[in-house]
């Protein structure tokens, strides 16, 4: 999507040729829902999406293309962040945020790299939460600085091209350096989390997500075992931080180039919203809920679910072969002209106005159906709690120089570093 955009990108369907296989693009709500929903079967997750992330998750569930397995593993997520109470994660979220904000405070010459520092919190968040522990400083910066290389080196559209041509494929992969890059980040994460949890030094009782893959058989002994539980410890740490901050990021440089709105929600996140104001009698949770959900409208964090159809389709009267690649892509829908009013425009109070909630075929940061996002609920208490930790703290200017861009390949995540000035708010500023 990098490539191309404007009026192409908002065609109900498209079906372009690839080299070898064809690619289908489509916003049409009936296609959109058929892909998605009803018949998730046929149009499983690419491989595509395996082979770029297995120097990283291994063959953690996020790659999977589905079946069973993924099934019962998605049970296992979903069933270990049911367990932790709403409370404990906003306990947990707003003592880092305290302690970041101090630090982004303190920073020389009151300049914030937003990006890396957002990835830096989020891990920390996702890590205590699930896992009872964090990375050092040390760690989180090389892990967070690994994962943007990484991100800059995973080009889905360069193995979509090579595809069913063996060798080239595995020239392109070799050639991207992924595995280099994913072998140190699976050190990391071994070290810090896998081995206190196998060798007990880490009780599981302070770890909810290596408790419910116990429960559930998926702790054994011996090298594979280990292997295996870091495949799904990565999933977590890496669905869980980057989308987040990635949305964060974006939100962030939203609001540092419209001081008048970030004035206000500063106000209203600390239970100051004036009547009559822009946010009106809107409660804080209700306004970090409105800012949440418009960033991630204008840059859900992953942009396009690359899928494959298992079987021959027709949809809008167009012929889509088996083994064509199929993309449904948030970054397409949520800015699409039919579906929305004003859509390039942030306008936060559009989810407080009382219109009509989006269609689920408009709207979908977290995804739709078989594979929709277990951690929801996580994001949304985390990043209201960021928000309120943040904005009413502290003002956030642009910085000069060049604006970020999203980077689009593994997520929207920005292409470089987003530096913002940050400052004690005053009284004075609202
Ligand atoms: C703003 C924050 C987030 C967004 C926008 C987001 C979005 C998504 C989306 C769209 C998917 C599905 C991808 C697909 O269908 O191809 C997904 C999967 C996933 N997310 Fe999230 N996510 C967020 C935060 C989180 C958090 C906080 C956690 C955990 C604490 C989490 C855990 C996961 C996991 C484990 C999967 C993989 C599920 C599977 O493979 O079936 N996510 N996320």
């Amino acid at each position: 999507m990098r490539y191309v955009s404007g009026k192409l990108l908002e065609r109900w369907l498209i079906v372009a040729d690839l080299p070898r296989r064809k690619l289908a693009l489509s916003n049409d709500p009936k296609v959109v829902e058929t892909v998605m929903l009803d018949r998730g079967g046929v149009f499983p997750k690419s491989d595509v999406v395996h082979d770029l992330l297995v120097p990283l998750i291994g063959e953690g569930v996020f790659g999977q293309p589905g079946g069973t397995r993924v099934k019962e593993t998605r049970r296992i997520f979903s069933r270990s962040l049911a367990t932790i109470p709403d409370e404990v994660m906003r306990a947990v979220t707003e003592r880092l945020t305290r302690e970041y904000v101090d630090r982004w405070l303190r920073s020389p010459g009151g300049r914030v790299g937003i990006s890396e520092e957002f990835s830096r919190l989020t891990v920390d968040v996702v890590s205590e939460v699930t896992l009872g522990d964090r990375f050092s400083e040390e760690e989180s910066i090389r892990f967070t600085r690994l994962f943007f290389e990484y991100h800059k080196k995973a080009a889905a559209l360069l193995l979509m091209i090579a595809h069913d041509d063996v060798t080239t494929r595995a020239r392109i992969i070799r050639e991207m350096g992924l595995s280099p890059i994913g072998a140190e980040m699976r050190e990391l994460m071994l070290r810090r989390f896998v081995k206190p949890i196998l060798t007990g030094a880490r009780p599981l009782e302070s770890a909810p997500f290596a408790l419910a893959l116990a429960q559930s058989g998926r702790m054994s002994e011996g090298a594979e075992g280990e292997q295996a539980l870091l495949d799904e410890i990565a999933v977590m740490l890496l669905a869980g931080h980057e989308t987040t901050a990635s949305t964060l990021s974006w939100l962030a440089s939203e609001l540092a180039g419209r001081s008048d709105l970030q004035d206000t929600a500063a106000m209203a996140l600390s239970g100051k919203s004036a009547p009559g104001g822009y946010w009106r009698e809107a409660s804080p949770e209700a306004v970090a809920d409105a800012l949440a959900k418009e960033a991630l409208r204008l840059y859900p964090p992953i942009g396009f679910f690359l899928r494959e159809t298992r079987e021959e389709a027709v949809f809008r009267g167009k012929q889509v072969p088996a083994k064509s690649f199929f993309v449904i892509a948030p970054w397409t829908l949520h800015r699409h002209r039919s579906l929305w009013s004003r859509p390039d425009e942030f306008a936060p109070m559009r989810w407080l106005d009382g219109s009509p909630a989006p269609a689920r075929t408009s709207y979908m940061p977290f995804g739709l159906g078989a594979r929709i996002c277990p951690g929801a609920r996580f994001a949304a208490v985390e990043m209201e709690t960021i928000l309120r930790g943040l904005l009413p703290r502290a003002r956030l200017t642009l910085s000069p120089g060049k604006r970020a861009k999203p980077l689009g390949n593994l997520t929207s995540r920005p292409d470089r570093e987003i530096v913002l000035g940050i400052s004690e708010r005053r009284r004075a500023d609202g």
